[in-house]
């Protein structure tokens, strides 16, 4: 279909399954095991009905926000993904260009396809504000030059990711082959490449998980909360830790002097039966108000995983989240139409979120609030 045919980031999602190549379909597609938690991710949003009020003055609506210092369009960014070589020959480049033009944050993923120089280079303004997704490898000092790095070229936030303790089980994916081969071979020149490979002998040797293939056997398992003290010596980036699956965990982030958490379950890649991240929201937000924390101004809490709609960003913010990240959506637009179809794909999302704010009866995001969702059927299973 031609991309003005295109409604929804579901479309993009039919369009992707029928002309991705039968490997990429699956590694994007697939959740853990019985993927409970990847549908549940979406599901959840269905169980939030609005409050809407009428009669509001909503001639004007303004969309636009502030994310860890940095205005933006919308309170919505593109997440991580691994692996983007096999949505477009252009991978992270693709998805730089469309961010810089819609005006929202790219977080680039630690195994990104292109090199760091490439996906700076390929900002379409000098100022444009990237985050970088961390992995922690085994060896320290391979992390700490990647940190280094990526704040010398002025990435703005410093995404640790904590939910890959091991790598979960993509039946689906394992099914159509693979693994091992293409993480290697289409996993391309991943930042830290080089200096990776000088120490893999060593690596080989000292692996003891048993659910070890290549992502599996570079990601730190021993990682703690002491950890972000170092993290916090080694870099001025705010640190947040992103797969935070219950509220004791944010408190714990936030009593450790971290910037943020992002309320995620891998996009339910990692633990099936990981709750959605909107349905602990309300509780994190509780927590840690309980702590004395005011959240979105001295802690941001972020969710990702199902947001598929306008009205889901809407639900999240009134909730408590300061942004929303995606996952699949962004690779099936950039799979399709490359970067138009990746700028439509936020377009559509800006708008419909828009048309949500209208009907809602609100003029900006901070005018958002928790009366406006009902969540008397969230746990509602
Ligand atoms: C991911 N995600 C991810 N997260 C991360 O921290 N590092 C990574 O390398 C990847 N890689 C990755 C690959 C693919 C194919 C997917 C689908 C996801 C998780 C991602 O950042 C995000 O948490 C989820 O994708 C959000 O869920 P949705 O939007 O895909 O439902």
């Amino acid at each position: 279909p031609r991309l003005e045919e295109v409604y929804n980031s579901f479309d993009f999602e039919s369009i992707a399954r029928s002309i991705l190549k039968k490997d990429a379909w699956y590694y994007f597609s697939s959740g853990a095991q019985d993927e409970i938690s990847m549908r549940e991710n979406h599901n959840a949003f269905h169980r939030l009905w609005l409050r809407p009020r009428v009669m509001m003055d909503v001639s004007q609506v303004d969309t636009t926000t502030t994310l860890l210092g940095t205005k933006v369009s919308m309170p919505l960014y593109i997440s991580a993904t691994a692996m983007n070589k096999m949505a477009h020959p252009d991978a992270e480049k693709v998805l730089t260009r469309a961010a810089g033009v819609r005006n929202v944050i790219q977080m680039i993923p630690t195994l990104s396809a292109c090199s760091l120089e490439e996906i700076v280079n390929a900002r379409i303004h000098k100022n444009q504000p990237q985050w970088f997704q961390l992995y922690v490898d085994k060896d320290r000092t391979i992390t700490k030059r990647i940190v280094q790095q990526v704040e010398a070229i002025g990435i703005r936030g410093l995404f640790i990711t904590v939910d890959l303790a091991t790598v979960g089980r993509r039946e689906k994916y394992l099914q159509h082959k693979l693994i091992n081969s293409q993480l290697q071979n289409d996993g391309g020149q991943r930042i830290s490449h080089r200096e990776r490979k000088s120490t893999n002998s060593k690596r080989s040797n000292s692996t003891t998980s048993s659910n070890s293939n290549q992502r599996g056997s570079i990601i730190d398992p021993s990682l703690t909360w002491t950890d972000i003290t170092w993290f916090k010596s080694i870099t001025k980036m705010p640190i947040i830790l992103k797969g935070i699956q219950r509220w004791e965990d944010a408190v714990e982030a936030y009593k450790r002097g971290c910037a943020g958490v992002v309320l995620s379950n891998h996009g339910g890649r990692q633990l099936d039966f990981a709750p959605s991240p909107i349905e602990i929201l309300p509780e994190v937000i509780d927590a840690l108000k309980r702590e004395g924390c005011d959240p979105k101004k001295d802690f941001d809490v972020y969710i990702d995983g199902g947001i598929r709609r306008g009205s889901d960003i809407f639900k999240a913010i009134a909730l408590g989240a300061k942004g929303v990240g995606i996952g699949r959506p962004s690779l099936y637009a950039m799979a399709c139409y490359g970067d138009q179809g990746v700028e439509r794909l936020l377009e559509l999302f800006q708008n419909e979120l828009c048309m949500c704010m209208q009907l809602m009866g609100v003029s900006s995001i901070e005018e958002i609030k928790s009366d406006m969702v009902d969540i008397r059927n969230l746990k509602d299973h």
